[in-house]
């Protein structure tokens, strides 16, 4: 087995087995904001990503992808059910996201996440060299740092969260508490998408394990971790050259042909998981619609909502809702060849978004609770004509960065309706300020950004930064 000095552990590698209706394997990018953000600057790293490909049983062979070598790690049917269906998405995710939905909290799942953990730090360890890097992802993995410094105490080991942190009164809801902490904290350098993280985080340190722990630094078991903010971010270089393409140029003036040429495109981009507020969303539209204050035949909402862990009962149910209420909607505003709401449960291509992007008027992003966004800054980084508005939620990590898009409230559905009014009716030199300013944001603070400043934070010398392309 080959090592390498820099080593990536995600759940996911970045190639996901898509299992085709004749039972076929079908390799595609993997879903989420995760891949998308890692895919782009790994790819031409010399690096090895340590993940699960999407299937079950054996691992497969896989191929690297330019300098990246995948190590995949297996996974199978019941331990997918403890670890990933259970533990990881209903009981940290929704617990993580202000429990918008309800965490499950079942005891048989905690031993499951135990041993996968395990299995992840152990491949980990096999794959990284005497002093290497290496960079835990997420909530899937919490307990990996810790696993990994008991196995191989030469090792730098820096741990991202992709998801929010929640405050010490919602985490103190979990069985397994302490040990998740101790887990995470098994790292040198523990990074979150916002300070109020870090902040959570220093608060239970010193609750649950009688930590001194300020917000930058814990000091635990005698041992010094240091915490952050680093905002996650994406490939603008990508998204410019991409929507700039003629390729994507025609098939965006192709879609708004398709769409019947409306006045007005709103469109969104989701997952289909309910911390997206795609309801309340569809609420809001609903009512516009009603009110007289949006036509059907001058505007049209596209709603793409991508299938998402659709094993697991809480995202079945809140499909068979979404969909009933979609057909609510066109059934009762929608007219023969003009439905007021295009639903799409589909994944798309990097190429047909950036489509999608060019051709709405008004990007809808209102999520109820969410560690970042990529979404909302990839329509960004794709108007380089200034045109677009965007609607973003409060709630939203990249709220904090992109300060001048319409910020909403999305729990709170007037305002919602007002808030779309508002960029619906928006003058184009107010909206092309808004975005010039959004964009020059990005420009400077884009993936590579990101990656490097984790990087010299978790080494103090910038040499792992230097392997970055
Ligand atoms: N995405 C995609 N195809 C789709 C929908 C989304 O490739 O059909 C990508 C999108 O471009 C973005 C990521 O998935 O990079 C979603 O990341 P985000 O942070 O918005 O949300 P997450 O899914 O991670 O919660
Ligand atoms: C979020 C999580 C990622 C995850 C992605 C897609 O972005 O932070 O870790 O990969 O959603 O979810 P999935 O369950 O399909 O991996």
């Amino acid at each position: 087995m080959r090592q390498s000095s820099l080593v990536v552990v995600a759940n996911r590698l970045p190639l996901d087995d898509n299992a085709a209706p004749d039972g076929a394997c079908e390799w595609r990018r993997s879903p989420g904001g995760l891949a998308s953000a890692l895919h782009a600057i790994l790819e031409q790293t010399p690096a090895t990503w340590v993940g699960w490909a999407g299937g079950i049983g054996p691992a497969p062979q896989l191929s690297d992808i330019g300098g990246l070598r995948l190590r995949p790690v297996s996974l199978s049917a019941a331990e997918l059910r403890g670890y990933y269906e259970g533990f990881a998405n209903s009981t940290l995710w929704p617990l993580y996201h202000d429990a918008v939905q309800q965490p499950v909290f079942d005891r048989g799942w905690w031993e499951t996440y135990r041993i996968v953990n395990r299995r992840f730090a152990e491949a980990a360890a096999e794959v990284a060299e005497h002093g290497a890097a290496v960079w835990v992802q997420d909530y899937h993995l919490q307990l990996v740092p810790q696993m990994l410094r008991d196995l191989r105490p030469d090792l730098l080991i820096g741990f991202f969260m992709h998801v929010p942190f929640p405050p010490p009164e919602l985490y103190m809801q979990l069985p397994r508490r302490v040990e998740l902490l101790r887990g995470m904290l098994g790292a040198d350098l523990v990074g979150f998408q916002r300070p109020q993280a870090a902040h959570n985080v220093a608060q239970l340190a010193q609750k649950l394990l009688g930590a001194h722990a300020t917000d930058d630094v814990i000091t635990v078991d005698g041992r010094t971790v240091h915490t952050g903010a680093f905002p996650v971010s994406i490939d603008v270089a990508e998204m410019r050259a991409l929507s700039s393409s003629p390729d994507v140029l025609s098939q965006a003036k192709q879609l708004r042909h398709d769409l019947g040429q409306p006045k007005r495109v709103l469109l969104s981009v989701d997952r289909l998981d309910y911390t997206k507020g795609i309801e309340h969303r569809l609420t809001a539209y609903s009512e516009l619609l009603r009110d007289g204050h949006v036509k059907v035949r001058d505007t049209v909402m596209v709603q793409v909502a991508v299938p998402s862990r659709e094993q697991v009962d809480s995202y079945q149910d809140l499909r068979d809702r979404i969909e009933s209420e979609v057909g609510r909607i066109n059934g009762e505003f929608g007219r023969v060849g003009e439905p007021a709401i295009h639903y799409l449960n589909q994944p798309f291509a990097r190429s047909q978004l950036a489509a999608l992007y060019q051709t709405a008027d008004v990007m809808v992003v209102t999520p109820l609770r969410d560690g970042m966004n990529l979404v909302a800054k990839e329509f960004v980084a794709a108007r380089e004509d200034g045109g677009g508005a965007l609607v973003l939620s409060e709630f939203a990590g990249a709220a904090a960065e992109l300060e001048q898009a319409f910020l909403v409230n999305p729990h709170d559905v007037d305002g919602l309706k007002e808030t779309l009014l508002h960029a619906m009716s928006a003058e184009p030199a107010d909206l092309s300020a808004r975005m010039t300013a959004m964009r020059e944001h990005l420009v400077g603070h884009d993936i590579l950004a990101w990656a490097r400043a984790y990087l010299t934070a978790l080494d103090h010398t910038g040499r792992l930064a230097e392997r970055l392309p």
